[in-house]
């Protein structure tokens, strides 16, 4: 059984797809084992808590900088015994030590189709401003791997979704989350501890 760590700051919804997938049965052989969030308020905590599962902080706050706070949530995942770790809207980019204790075992989710509105300053509903301002038709989300490079790792799954013209970015973001995100990062994240996951360079192959 693979522990599973979800890092959080906020709302937590696709925490939340996790713990249902898990409710369902569809985690085949893991473990939501922590969610750790990186601030005390974030709603995601709740979640946890309602679903039973232990809820831990690690404040940016409390650390000069991401390094620091990375190397005290390396020796958090490693204390907790966790085998893969799942950025879900974590706010934070994780420095390198994290990324080479857990090679190819950090999976992230991000609300486009990579390599399209990703890396610096993506997050949250900028994603997907820039895809509206853009005028694409089509976006989508993706789930990789975390490598060193922000956005950058090998890519798991993708799944598109159309957008509206009369689209503003909170709808094609909450379309983007219903559609694509709760249903790919469950998927993902049981793939990964099924053990159906190898990667070759930058190519992801499923069993
Ligand atoms: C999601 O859009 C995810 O793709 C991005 O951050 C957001 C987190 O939302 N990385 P939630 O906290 O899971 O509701």
């Amino acid at each position: 059984m693979v522990r599973i760590a979800v890092l959080v700051s906020g709302g937590g919804t696709n925490l939340q797809a996790l713990i249902d997938a898990q409710a369902r049965g569809e985690i085949n052989n893991g473990q939501i084992a922590a969610v750790i969030s990186s601030s005390p308020t974030a709603y995601a905590l709740e979640r946890a808590a309602k679903a039973n599962i232990p809820g831990y902080v690690v404040n940016r706050r409390d650390y000069a900088d991401n390094r620091a706070m990375t190397a005290a949530l390396a020796q958090q995942l490693q204390e907790l015994d966790i085998g893969l770790v799942v950025l879900a809207g974590f706010m934070y980019v994780l420095t390198e030590e994290l990324v080479h204790a857990y090679p190819n075992a950090i999976i992230n989710i991000h609300p486009a189709l990579i390599p399209s509105f990703c890396g610096e300053g993506y997050y949250g509903l900028h994603v997907h401003e820039r895809a509206l301002e853009y005028g694409v038709k089509v976006s989508g989300a993706t789930v990789h791997f975390v490598s060193e490079e922000c956005d950058g790792g090998p890519i798991i799954l993708q799944k598109a979704v159309a957008v509206n013209e009369d689209d503003t970015p909170a709808t094609l973001q909450r379309r983007i989350m219903e559609q694509a995100e709760w249903v790919l990062l469950p998927q993902a994240v049981s793939l990964f501890c099924e053990g159906r996951l190898s990667v070759e360079g930058r190519i992801v192959h499923i069993r």
